[in-house]
């Protein structure tokens, strides 16, 4: 179906055509009878393939990565496409347009995007109105930036009033510290700043949890483009502070193999096949050093059973994926997990959780 559709998609601009789509889904789902058809078509062709991670329980571990439902606009048809979670935003404390346009652009030979959104919100309160519009039916993240007329030195402010004003809403949440796409964004990555955030953000967040009675997990979302000694310096920081989870990674700023593409020398973050092996090099990174002890959700470049298997393996407990969905549109949900269903099989195992810790056993043998 995706197949058909696709070629008309690609013949608009890459933002036109996304924005497109979503208001499509949005118009579609209020026609009766077409959810219960998407559900059938794609979620009921998922299977279950549950796992445990920050204390939720996912019905599968493969979610949508932040930033193609910016403002919680289609959730019943993203969750209904068979995703695990859905991760929403970035969202800002107040609304900002992001960059000029285009800043959206496809590789399709390499099976990429270069994005320099560069966060472009409709604000917190739109944000959380259209989630309050929205019947939930599965596990929601949400993911806070910063404004980019915010000060660096008042960066904390912001993801401070994004945690407080999402808290009651979100599964887990997301400090995205990691965009290439918001100026001094990536600096917050450096130790001293990150050491301030983190310690300000879960101070915040056992206040929220002893007036809510609920403990929602904090992620922390990291660029790919971090040496050695960056990935561990980070990752000695989240045990420090205790953080619930690491996502692995962000897009690159690098164009790895895209010497001969003329489109790679546009600025902003690649994202889809040639970030694939940089990813899991961090994530392998932060898991030798995590051992563990964080859970890690692994994305960047999976486009098939075969992809999310590698990042399993190299220490993700969870995986994402945004660019494959728009080259290979909604029935790469179901195919994926049902390939790691297959893999969970072929190991011998009756869960996600034992067929890993056999793979990842068999590879340090
Ligand atoms: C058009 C576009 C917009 C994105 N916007 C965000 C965003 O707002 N926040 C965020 O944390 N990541 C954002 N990302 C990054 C993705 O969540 C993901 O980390 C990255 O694309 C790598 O995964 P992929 O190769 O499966 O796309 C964006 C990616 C794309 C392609």
């Amino acid at each position: 179906m995706y197949s058909l559709i696709r070629p008309l998609l690609f013949t608009l601009d890459a933002e036109h055509s996304h924005d497109l789509t979503l208001n499509l889904l949005q118009t579609a789902y209020r026609i009766p009878g077409v959810a219960p058809l998407v559900r059938r078509t794609y979620a009921g062709r998922t299977p279950a393939l549950p796992v445990e991670v920050m204390g939720l329980r996912f019905p599968n571990p493969l979610g949508l990565a932040a930033g193609l439902d910016k403002e919680a606009r289609c959730l019943a048809p993203l969750l209904d496409f068979g995703f695990g979670f859905l991760e929403l935003g970035t969202v800002t404390p107040q609304p900002q347009p992001g960059n000029p346009k285009p800043r959206l652009f496809r590789l399709t030979r390499h099976a990429a995007i270069i994005n320099r959104m560069g966060f472009n919100s409709s604000g917190l309160d739109v944000f959380l109105t259209n989630l309050a519009a929205q019947p939930r039916h599965g596990l929601i993240g949400i993911n806070l930036g910063k404004n980019k007329l915010t000060p660096d030195a008042q960066a904390i402010d912001d993801y401070l009033t994004g945690l407080r004003a999402v808290y009651a809403h979100a599964d887990y949440v997301t400090l995205n510290i990691s965009s290439p796409n918001t100026p001094g964004l990536r600096a917050l990555q450096n130790e001293a700043p990150l050491a301030a955030l983190l310690g300000t953000l879960k101070h915040e967040q056992a206040t929220l949890a002893r007036t809510h009675g609920r403990h929602v997990p904090i992620a922390l979302k990291i660029a790919p483009d971090l040496d050695d000694n960056g990935i561990d310096a980070i990752a000695r920081l989240l045990v420090e502070h205790n953080m619930d989870a690491v996502i692995a990674t962000n897009t690159t700023i690098t164009r790895p193999g895209l010497d001969q593409e003329p489109q790679a020398r546009e600025t902003g973050g690649l994202s889809g096949r040639p970030l694939r092996a940089l990813s899991t090099q961090v994530i392998r990174r932060l898991h030798a050093v995590l051992q563990g002890r964080i859970p890690i959700i692994g994305v960047g470049g999976i486009s098939n059973a075969d992809d999310a298997w590698e990042k399993l393996v190299a220490g993700a407990d969870l995986v994402q994926l945004y660019t494959a969905f728009i080259y290979r549109g909604p029935g790469v949900v179901g195919e994926i997990v049902r390939g790691l269903a297959e893999k969970v099989r072929a190991h011998g195992a009756t869960n996600l959780t034992d067929a890993l810790q056999h793979a990842r056993q068999r590879i340090s043998a």
